[in-house]
């Protein structure tokens, strides 16, 4: 069967996401141009800092391309970050080295005031839609290129705290203590997200992911309004202007909340973390459609068979319908190349044994 994005029968990763189940699923993975590749590290060096390697569209292009050439994964996912959204909203941004995300803070009405209207961003964004167009160019004919953003609840955690947080306490304080202001600025982030993939998907992206790192943390009613609602604006308005653009929905350590949530959303993949049981997964997330993960990050440090066991497990249980092998995390500065190959090759050859 092919559906709506089977049109390109070379791209594994449509008509995964079109709803086919394939003998080899296709394979890509978080953060796939990062610290553990010596290429992406010179590049970084060569551009100085992580936020200039972002916004300097042949240098975003290059760490983009150096795991495709390396691995072969079957997508390539743009080089930016979620937090350049705050940014071109308005937010300071910096990054510290070995710690991590600064922005300035919203806490109260005036300095929700002083942030720019949502289609004020192209601005400061447009290097990341050029990175887009020479990707466009550049990537292999059968590569699918992903494009994305924070979803609106991930993003407010950091645009709240000014950084990342444990528990993500300030945010959830401010949508106790001022719900109007905090609802105020989950619109603007849901607003901008839409023009801000709206654009991507007009530069080249075939498909977009939303990443809600700290959806977890919402619970109940919370995880609806705040998890669930923004991620159903942003596929609607996406889908009534690019109806063949698949989604994908990360609402990281989701737990039990992973089930319905294709269909309370409308995405069409389900990205799942690796907290998750793939059996569990496969009864009760991919009967509604495609499912992407879940391999433990860690393994890409350790290696050896408990690597190949895990990804054949993984194979096995989502081998009746569609999926897509990735990551249930990103992976980590002090993986091992070698431990990637393993994985992609246990990926493609576990599949060809048993077909
Ligand atoms: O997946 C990819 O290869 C695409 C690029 C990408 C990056 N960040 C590059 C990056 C994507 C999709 C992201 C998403 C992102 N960024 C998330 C959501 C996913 C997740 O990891 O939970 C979040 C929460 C951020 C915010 C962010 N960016 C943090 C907290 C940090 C610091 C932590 C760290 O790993 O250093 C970043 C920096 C960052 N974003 C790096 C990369 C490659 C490392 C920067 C460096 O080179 O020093």
């Amino acid at each position: 069967m092919t559906g709506q994005f089977g049109q390109n029968r070379q791209k594994t990763i449509l008509r995964a996401l079109a709803g086919e189940t394939l003998a080899t699923p296709p394979v890509w993975m978080m953060r796939q141009a990062g610290r553990y590749l010596p290429e992406y590290r010179a590049t970084r060096a060569q551009a100085g800092d992580f936020l200039r390697l972002c916004y300097t569209p042949d240098l975003a292009a290059e760490v983009t391309l150096q795991p495709i050439r390396r691995y072969g994964f079957d997508a390539a996912i743009l080089f930016a970050d979620i937090l350049l959204v705050p940014q071109a909203l308005g937010a300071d941004l910096w990054f510290v080295t070995g710690e991590g995300p600064r922005l300035s803070t919203v806490t109260a009405q005036r300095d929700f005031d002083v942030l720019k209207p949502a289609d004020a961003i192209h601005d400061t964004l447009a290097p990341v839609y050029e990175t887009l167009r020479i990707l466009t160019r550049e990537l292999p004919r059968d590569t699918t290129l992903i494009g994305f953003a924070g979803a609106p609840w991930t993003v407010a955690t950091y645009m709240i705290a000014g950084r990342g947080t444990p528990d993500q306490a300030p945010a959830h304080v401010l949508r106790e203590t001022d719900p109007a202001l905090f609802d105020a600025l989950i619109d603007r982030i849901t607003q901008a997200t839409i023009d801000y993939l709206s654009a991507q998907i007009d530069a080249g992206a075939e498909v977009v992911k939303l990443f809600d790192s700290w959806a977890g943390s919402l619970k109940g009613a919370a995880f609806d309004r705040y998890a669930v609602a923004p991620c159903r604006t942003i596929t609607a308005a996406l889908k009534a202007k690019y109806p063949h653009i698949p989604v994908i929905g990360f609402p990281r350590e989701a737990g039990p909340a992973y089930e319905g949530f294709a269909r309370a959303t409308g995405v069409d993949c389900v990205a799942l973390d690796n907290s998750v049981d793939p059996l569990w997964a496969a009864a009760h997330v991919q009967v509604d459609g495609c499912v992407q993960g879940n391999l433990a990050a860690s393994h890409m440090v350790t290696g050896g068979p408990a690597l190949v066991e895990e990804t054949r497990a993984i194979l096995r249980a989502f081998s009746g319908g569609p999926h897509i092998f990735n990551l249930g995390h990103g992976i980590t500065p002090d993986a091992d190349p070698d431990n990637v190959r393993l994985m992609i090759e246990t990926v493609r050859e576990t599949a060809q044994d048993s077909a």
